[in-house]
């Protein structure tokens, strides 16, 4: 049962996007958590005693390669087994209802943006799919098939890394970019399942709020960014934003 102020969010929520021409989204690990992927600062930041940072980092993979891919094999088969949930299925349906001046902003590499049927992508840090080599740099779309404990270049035979942008690196410039032309000249920009801590992609929410946008935050909890929220929906969004779509279509007159 919603409380009288979340259910009065939720219909602001609605309203707003309900007068928008314009919408971008920008998520995180949050909203794939109730597909039964892990989000990285729940549980302590750990990966098997692991700092996260040193598993996604160029110089933890120096240090030892054989470990960061256990990490990603492991987060590969994790994936493979698992589906869209019904927030990844509202962003879905929120870009049919605003074709063509809809983006959706990821820092997930989990793909299931795409499988819910997400059709304006960018992903700013890369896809748990795709390996690039570190000799040839090749990049190749492995999809989720199983990959060898340290997987070597068809090409060149060289070492294979996870195309995943790790900490301390750039993001791809040419899908940056497009993530902030698309948060300046939005409407309402909606923040879904992000602990908003990790730059530059956190930096959009302010962005989109100084650019003018309506920003809306969907989180389990507040963050560092609800303060630049001008409306936060704070419980599972898997069962909060489909309860924003079903009033968006009452308000436009929808079945
Ligand atoms: N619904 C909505 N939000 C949720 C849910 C849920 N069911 N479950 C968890 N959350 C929220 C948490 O409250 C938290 O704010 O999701 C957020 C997850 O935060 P992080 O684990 O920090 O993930 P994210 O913000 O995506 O991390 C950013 O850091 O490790 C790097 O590159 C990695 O892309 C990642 C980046």
């Amino acid at each position: 049962m919603e409380t009288a102020e979340s259910q009065r969010n939720i219909d602001l929520a609605a309203e707003v996007l309900a007068n928008a021409s314009t919408v971008a989204v920008l998520t995180g690990a949050g909203v794939s958590a109730e597909s039964g992927v892990p989000t990285f600062r729940a549980s302590d930041g750990l990966w098997e005693g692991h700092r996260i940072e040193d598993v996604a980092s160029p110089e933890g993979f120096g240090r030892n390669p054989g470990l960061v891919w256990q990490f990603y094999n492991a987060r590969r088969a994790n994936v493979a087994k698992v589906k869209p949930n019904p927030a990844h299925t509202f962003l879905a349906q929120l870009e049919d209802l605003f074709p063509k001046a809809f983006t959706l902003v990821t820092q997930n590499v989990d793909g299931l943006h795409q499988l819910a049927g997400s059709r304006n992508v960018l992903e700013l840090h890369g896809s748990l799919r795709r390996t690039r080599c570190t000799v040839c740099e090749e990049v190749r779309d492995q999809f989720l098939d199983p990959l060898a404990e340290m997987p070597t270049c068809v090409l060149c035979e060289g070492l294979l890394r996870p195309d995943i942008v790790w900490f301390g690196e750039i993001l791809p410039q040419e899908i940056w970019l497009d993530a902030v032309e698309a948060t300046i000249s939005c409407e309402v920009f909606l923040v879904v399942g992000t602990s908003a801590v990790v730059h530059p992609a956190a930096g959009l929410i302010e962005l989109a709020q100084t650019a003018g946008a309506k920003v809306v935050e969907a989180n389990l909890t507040p963050t560092v960014a609800s303060d630049v929220a001008d409306i936060g929906l704070y419980g599972p969004s898997g069962q909060l934003l489909p309860q924003v779509m079903k009033r968006f279509r009452e308000l436009k007159g929808m079945a």
